[in-house]
């Protein structure tokens, strides 16, 4: 194994403590933090030990005897990882003694070890092989014709590994990895002695256990006993590239281990910040997609959308593209066009669309998929702190002694957050989750929310204003904190607002339906338990009152006096990989990037000297605009970037209509998704492997994205722009997406100090990073908030308009699931559908017995938008009254149901509440028939698509 990828190994866990230990190892006077093992001691200063059962992202278990050491003045031979370091301490870790008991070692595990290294998978990347090696192993003196464990059947049940017991050497480092990294705690050790092995759920294969097929015990395994069969199948990887994963806010990094141009496997990478070495499913296993035979690989352009689709060259396809928009813009007017841009592409190819929109179309009509998700927390944290972002790094979760988890599914939607969320938990920091239904959080191995607040969907600003009213009446507030830290007119009022009974939980408590004593407990450990740090996600931004209940959140951490250090914080959980990044980007039809606005002249100017045009003063169309403009036949032509809005936006007929009623749609993507079948271009997309850029994830943080490959139809996303922009007679000339960063920065001040060159010698930065703050800002708001005083602001609750009628008498909310990404055009082309292959209408019993609906029965789900039919499951995860769905597989229909409500300050769709009826039924909806037909019929043009030139790959 190449040198390059493989991570130096310090046996066990770094140790923060201020304290120094001095002694001598191997004759270096060496000073450790106390508490440091002597294993990593004596690696930290040059010493090789010899190890099999430690590594450093664990605690030592001192199982397998290898890396027992000498101490002066001490009897016998301690394992040096689970010794501590000691002031004075003379040790040696190489004699001839020592020598002679690891290879009595190293003799007793090989002759219970298969001896097939030539052949087998992990040959050139195996400890045990290196150990062999290490300790002079050269011959064993024990046959294996005794008991052994050579014929011990393989585990294939999981996709993505395999288990082969017979090369198992019983460390145990799966089983810790499991508990202490992933903390799912699926596996043991059964058996004892000689019998011992290890052992899934209830001795049961893989897939049948709890694993969520993280991979941590994959990696952690020290043999090929849990092994890749991406490995198995392509051999070893020959060289790794550093790269961010694609998939959720997290942002982990990893090294994309590569034969050529084929991944071999990708590996977390152990200095990511974000992640420290763990992944999900997804980001570790689930980048098939990027090779799928779906994959789109030839621009395509049709007149309409029931012509067969023509492969064209790249100049037809952009020039077509071009001269249609031109002539709409001709005809209809300027403002007849717009963009949208992806929060799955990079921070320089969102940048670029929205200049090619604001500068090549001349309108501002520009906006990004976060309209549908975190919108209001850029409108609420704006408001009261004056910016619009989390305010934490994901490291501050191990300084949390309590965490408040709103509307947000971490171990489903960010999971190794969850994690690192569940660990700090299992060392005792408590949790209180607010959300309508159990998720996994609330009860899992050896974690157990202290409160649940299991509220009516739709009540969260009733809910945070109730406690907010325990917290103001039980004199709870840091009044020393707000007095100095918080606007006091505004504090003023709104501790009169919320002390008002009418905002009390026993007055709440009807519409919300929790308890009024559970609130009162919840805010009373929220404000006195410590460090006291709030995550939430979309069930908290997607409702009417969206904005409104992000200024609940901010308002109760002010009041608490949890902001502006570690372990406290507001954090957003962003939803896809760059959310937070296509924000900054500036595109929202009223902010250039920095989050100005656009009717700032001075703002305005600085952007018209460096791109040579005069930009509009007044904000564009938002998403839900452009598709009302369309249906009144004032907005003709489209440019979609990476997002599937017919799938992934509300009222899923509304979009088709408004789709349809275009003139040109020009689809940029890896497959021909749900919007693409209305489009009359489509231009192929380039996945996260094949270019470079950057992400920034939930925590703020730039990370690199870095080209592995090159882009399957010979262009990246970001190039494409330009051709377009070029075409449309607005020049960009960028050779390297470094050059729109450049320009980025030249042109955001909290963008000011980031570059390339910075990002591939720090790994990644957090904004703002500019004079002020070189290094990047991990946390906001120390000294004093953004906007100078932090504002609180009144957050009256207005129930939604979506009500529960005698005709409509339950309230359908969405979600995600673990193995599932967003729209599932990457994840449904995975092995990942053995997780998850469908989406189901998730039934309380009680209401599933009050409609005949067994666990499995097809139901029909109707609200005031549409119907769809899911298959039931019918589970108490959800409560009476409140049925549930994700929204992965376009059939689903999930967003056929969704309402046009929104948010009042932002349009960010109520995904989460929709008055919905649900009946057994044996048939699909009449929606879902329609569906089917329409996509047989786009299948067969794209099927009958005429050939096209052959596109050249660039190197
Ligand atoms: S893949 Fe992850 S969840 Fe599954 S057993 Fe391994 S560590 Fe545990
Ligand atoms: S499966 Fe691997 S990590 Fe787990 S006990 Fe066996 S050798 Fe160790
Ligand atoms: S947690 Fe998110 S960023 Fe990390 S591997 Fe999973 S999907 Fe990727
Ligand atoms: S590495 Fe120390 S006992 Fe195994």
């Amino acid at each position: 194994m190449l040198e390059q990828y493989k991570d130096r190994d310090y046996g066990t866990p770094a140790r923060e403590n201020l304290a120094g230990i001095s002694l001598t190892i191997d004759g270096r006077e060496v000073t450790v933090p106390a508490g440091t093992s002597l294993m990593r001691a004596a690696i930290e200063s040059g010493s090789n030990v010899p190890k099999l059962c430690a590594t450093d992202s664990l605690e030592p278990f001192g199982s397998c005897r290898l890396c027992l050491v000498e101490i002066e003045g001490r009897k016998g031979y301690p394992a040096s990882c689970t010794t501590p370091a000691e002031a004075g301490m003379v040790v040696r870790t190489q004699s001839p003694k020592l020598q002679q008991l690891r290879k009595g070692v190293m003799e007793l595990y090989i002759s219970d070890h298969p001896l097939d290294c030539l052949t087998c998978a992990a040959n050139g990347d195996c400890e045990l092989q290196d150990m062999a090696g290490v300790t002079g192993l050269r011959e064993v003196r024990y046959g294996g014709d005794g008991a052994n464990h050579l014929n011990l059947g393989k585990d294939e049940s999981n996709p993505y590994f395999s288990y082969d017991p017979s090369k198992c050497i019983v460390c145990n480092r799966c089983v810790r990895a499991c508990e202490e990294t992933q903390g799912t705690f699926a596996l043991t050790i059964s058996g004892r002695g000689f019998a011992s092995r290890v052992s899934p759920g209830q001795d049961q294969p893989f897939m049948e256990s709890e694993c969520v097929s993280c991979g941590a015990c994959v990696q952690a395994c020290p043999t090929a006993t849990l092994q890749e069969k991406s490995v198995i199948h392509s051999g070893q990887p020959e060289h790794s590239v550093l790269t961010t994963c694609a998939y959720c806010g997290v942002g982990c990094a990893f090294k994309a281990e590569m034969k050529g141009n084929e991944v071999v496997r990708m590996v977390p990478h152990k200095d990511g910040a974000a992640n420290h070495g763990h992944s999900c499913i997804k980001g570790r296993f689930a980048w098939g997609y990027a090779t799928h035979k779906d994959r789109i690989t030839k621009p395509m352009i049709r007149a309409s959308i029931s012509e067969p689709w023509r492969e064209v060259s790249w100049n037809e396809a952009i020039g077509y593209a071009a001269s249609e928009f031109k002539r709409i813009q001709q005809k209809y007017g300027r403002d007849a066009v717009g963009g949208i841009s992806s929060s799955r592409c990079t921070n320089e190819e969102v940048y670029l669309v929205q200049k090619l929109v604001r500068a090549a179309f001349g309108t501002n009509n520009v906006d990004t998929c976060a309209r549908v998700c975190h919108s209001p927390t850029g409108y609420g944290l704006g408001q009261t702190y004056g910016t619009s972002a989390g305010t934490q790094t994901f490291d501050s979760v191990t300084k949390m002694d309590v965490a408040l988890v709103i509307g947000a599914n971490p171990t489903a939607a960010h999971p190794v957050f969850a994690s690192r969320l569940k660990r700090r938990l299992r060392e005792g920091a408590k949790l209180i989750v607010i959300d309508p239904r159990r998720v996994e959080l609330v009860k899992s191995p050896h974690i157990k929310a202290d409160y649940h607040l299991q509220l009516r969907p739709g009540t969260n600003v009733a809910v945070l204003t109730a406690l907010a009213h325990v917290i103001v009446t039980e004199d709870l507030v840091q009044e020393t904190y707000v007095a100095e830290r918080c606007d006091e007119k505004a504090y003023r009022e709104w501790k009169a607002f919320v002390a008002r009974p009418e905002n009390s939980p026993e007055a709440t408590e009807a519409d919300s339906g929790v308890p009024a004593a559970l609130v009162r407990g919840a805010a009373r450990l929220y404000a006195t338990g410590g460090n006291a740090a709030i995550y939430y996600g979309l069930g908290v931004t997607e409702h009417s009152q969206g904005s409104t209940a992000v200024m609940a959140i901010a308002n109760l951490a002010m009041a608490t006096g949890n902001v502006g250090r570690k372990g406290v914080g507001v954090n957003p959980l962003r939803g896809q990989n760059n959310v937070q990044g296509s924000c900054d980007m500036g595109s929202f039809p009223h902010e250039l990037p920095g989050y100005r606005h656009i009717s700032d002249s001075t703002v305005r100017g600085e952007f018209e000297a460096a791109w040579g045009v005069t930009l509009s003063p007044e904000p564009g169309l938002r998403i839900p605009n452009m598709f009302d403009a369309a249906l009144a036949g004032s907005f003709k032509g489209l440019y979609c970037q990476g997002e599937d809005i017919v799938q992934s936006d509300p009222d899923t007929q509304h979009v088709a209509r408004a789709l349809a009623a275009m003139e040109c749609i020009v689809v940029q993507d890896l497959f021909l998704n749900e919007t693409a079948k209305y489009a009359h271009v489509f231009l192929p997309g380039s996945s996260f492997l094949e270019k470079d850029g950057t992400f920034t994830n939930a925590e703020r943080r730039i990370s690199r994205v870095r080209k592995v490959m090159p882009p399957k139809a010979g262009k990246a996303d970001w190039e494409a722009t330009i051709a377009l922009s070029n075409a449309l007679g607005y020049p960009m000339d960028y050779r390297h997406p470094s050059e729109i960063m450049a320009e980025i920065a030249r042109l955001t001040p909290s963008f000011a100090g980031v570059s390339y060159d910075k990002l591939d010698r720090m790994g990644s930065l957090q904004w703002p990073c500019n004079d002020a703050a070189p290094a990047g800002t991990p946390l906001m708001h120390v000294d004093r908030f953004v906007r100078g005083k932090g504002r609180f602001i009144i957050t009256k609750y207005v129930p939604t308009d979506e009500k529960v009628t005698r005709r409509l008498p339950l309230l359908l909310t969405t979600g995600r699931v673990l193995s599932q990404y967003n729209v599932g055009a990457q994840t449904r082309r995975t092995e990942n559908v053995h997780w998850h292959d469908e989406d189901r209408l998730e039934v309380h019993p009680h209401d599933a017995e009050d409609r005949g609906i067994r666990d499995g029965d097809w139901v029909g789900v109707q609200s005031r938008a549409g119907e769809t039919v899911l298959r039931a499951c019918v589970t108490e995860r959800v409560q009476p009254g409140v049925v549930y769905t994700t929204f992965h597989f376009p059939e689903s229909g999930a967003n056929v149901i969704t309402t046009d409500s929104s948010d009042w300050a932002t349009n960010c769709p109520e995904y989460k509440v929709t008055a919905v009826q649900v009946m057994p039924v044996t048939q699909p909806s009449e929606w879902q028939k329609k569906w089917t037909r329409f996509s047989k019929v786009q299948a067969d043009l794209l099927e009958n698509r005429q050939p096209g030139p052959a596109i050249a790959l660039s190197k």
